[in-house]
């Protein structure tokens, strides 16, 4: 069975489970329905395949993945909860986002629930690898964090280093990538040089993700997409755009970006005016770029993996079909 067929199989388990127990508490619906509606979308289901291919790519056991792959697509979809209030997105997968349907509150305290469920999960498989799996998993978690924390903070500052967004998105978005990878590699038992350069692939591969995400957001298309487009420019994000267009801009256009970016409440006409620089200055063609060499990165640290080369080409092939994806 192909690994996106097989991630497939156990969420549908999963969600039958969950539907159930939502029908038996009925008292809980408020807790319990915003999770089920969550977990119901069916992302990309990213978090949970990496996890597969990287048990796979070592010869390992699915069975062994399991409970650890629905755990960090739970994990995920906690985060998501979090940030879109945090962010202020109204859209997700193409459905109203968990605050906007029901309310703040209940984005917080189902968020909590899916992330009791997503540990729920993570301990459920008794193996030789559970306590190294436990420690990457709630580091990564703190990491996660870090990097949201990051991000919030940089709404309020003018400027952001490169190396400072670099770090920001490998804390919220690539360390989530490599730690899937790393333990699906820990149940094969894989040693730890191999772990590393699996960690240093979903590193970079993960970095070429969160700036095809900050590209999507300015030239993705909502119906596609399923969310708001341009939510960044809203915000204040200081995305790759944002930090590339100032560093290629003339003064006034700098001027220009760098009050529009003060702005709470942003007209159409100042949203289009950052578009409109963005396109004087290329920032699309930029982006594609910066995205196609972390993913060539990725694809190197993946060839000086020593493991059968045929079992890498699930993972090659997911890496560099990345390229395209329009949601
Ligand atoms: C969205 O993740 C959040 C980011 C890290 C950019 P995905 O793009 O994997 O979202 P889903 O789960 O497929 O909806
Ligand atoms: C989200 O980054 C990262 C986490 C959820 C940890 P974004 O805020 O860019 O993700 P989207 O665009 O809302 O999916
Ligand atoms: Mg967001
Ligand atoms: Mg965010
Ligand atoms: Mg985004």
């Amino acid at each position: 069975m192909n690994i996106q067929s097989q991630v497939d199989l156990w969420f549908d388990d999963y969600n039958r489970r969950a539907a159930a127990r939502l029908d038996a508490v009925p008292a809980l619906r408020g807790l319990y329905e915003p999770v089920y509606y969550t977990i119901s979308q069916h992302g990309k289901q990213l978090r949970p395949t990496l996890m597969l291919c990287g048990n796979q790519l070592f010869g390992g056991n699915p069975d062994d993945v399991r409970e650890a792959a629905i755990g960090i697509e739970l994990f995920h979809n906690f985060t998501l909860i979090h940030d879109d209030l945090m962010d202020k997105s109204p859209l997700r997968r193409g459905l109203p986002t968990v605050y906007s349907k029901w309310n703040a509150n209940t984005a917080i305290l189902s968020g909590d629930a899916m992330f009791s469920l997503a540990w729920q999960q993570m301990i459920a498989h008794q193996h030789t690898a559970t306590p190294q799996v436990l420690q990457c998993f709630n580091q990564t978690a703190t990491l996660v964090y870090e990097g949201q924390q990051y991000d919030m903070d940089f709404e309020n500052l003018p400027q952001v280093s490169l190396d400072q967004y670099l770090e920001m998105i490998k804390l919220k978005t690539a360390v989530l990538l490599a730690g899937a990878l790393k333990i699906g590699a820990l149940y094969a038992g894989a040693d730890a040089n191999e772990i590393e350069l699996l960690y240093q692939t979903g590193i970079d591969m993960g970095l070429a993700f969160q700036l095809q995400d900050d590209l999507l957001d300015a030239y993705g298309n909502t119906a596609t997409l399923g969310k708001q487009t341009a939510q960044d420019i809203r915000d204040n994000k200081k995305t790759y755009l944002y930090i590339k267009a100032l560093s290629l801009a003339d003064n006034t256009q700098k001027e220009q970006l760098k009050t529009i970016f003060t702005h709470q409440d942003k007209s159409e006409a100042e949203m289009q005016q950052v578009l409109d620089i963005y396109s004087q200055l290329g920032i699309r063609q930029q982006t594609e770029k910066a995205i196609v060499e972390h993913t060539e990165q990725a694809l190197s640290s993946l060839s000086k993996i020593n493991t059968d080369e045929k079992r890498k080409d699930v993972l090659h092939n997911l890496i560099t079909s990345l390229l395209n994806r329009e949601k």
